[in-house]
């Protein structure tokens, strides 16, 4: 088959789109706005996009607040920083929790029962329970060009200054040991998949 997104000519149950670049890492985005109100969402239009310096992205479209925004977008633009936490099998349930749409009042680690911590050089806290946190200098916003103002979607680019690894899950050969972890994806519709022994395999690049 085929199809043009701008058609919307599909012609299946859903729009498929989100099920063919998969699976999506996950930017468990936390923040704060300038009154120091916490905050906490997941992103899984995000990845990293160069290795130096380690730099990460995530969108996000209109949110439910007045001004049609995401909170972890306008934190961001306000603030200049942000953290990246891992999300993984052990942290689904918090993770899904702190998707909820919410007011930029309400302090998603609290609704989702998770634990802030100072971050070592920026303002925005990490979790304390997630495996991997970036910290991240904001860089810029890129605005997706969008068919009608309704589907606006801004991107966030940051840069990664400071990586938390939890010691829990270095191996004595001095890697991560990532199916320990257990990092979590998204797939299409309500689906994800995750990291573990059975599905993890290794190729050696060609010369
Ligand atoms: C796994 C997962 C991935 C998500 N990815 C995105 C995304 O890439 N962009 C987006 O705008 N919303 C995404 N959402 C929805 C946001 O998490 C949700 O709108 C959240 O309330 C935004 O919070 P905020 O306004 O505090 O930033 C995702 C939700 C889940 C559960």
């Amino acid at each position: 088959m085929f199809y043009e997104p701008s058609k919307n000519d599909h012609g299946l149950a859903r729009n498929p789109f989100n099920s063919l670049v998969v699976p999506r890492p996950i930017g468990w985005i936390s923040s704060r706005d300038e009154a120091g109100v916490l905050n906490l969402a997941p992103y899984s239009f995000f990845n990293a996009v160069c290795y130096k310096p380690p730099t990460v992205m995530f969108s996000g479209g209109v949110g439910s607040a007045a001004d049609g925004m995401k909170d972890s977008i306008r934190n961001i633009e306000a603030t200049k920083e942000f953290v990246c936490n891992l999300a993984s099998w052990e942290l689904r349930e918090q993770m899904n929790a702190s998707s909820a749409s919410v007011s930029s009042e309400v302090d998603e680690f609290k609704l989702s029962g998770l634990t802030p911590v100072a971050s070592n050089l920026i303002g925005a806290p990490r979790i304390k329970e997630s495996p991997v946190s970036l910290e991240c200098r904001y860089i810029k916003s890129v605005e997706i060009p969008s068919w009608e103002p309704s589907d606006k979607f801004i991107m966030i680019l940051g840069e990664v200054i400071g990586v938390h690894i939890d010691d829990e899950f270095i191996t004595e050969e001095g890697l991560v040991d990532v199916v320990r972890m257990s990092p979590i994806g998204r797939m299409g519709y309500n689906d994800y998949s995750r990291v573990d022994e059975d599905n993890l395999f290794e190729m050696e690049r060609p010369k």
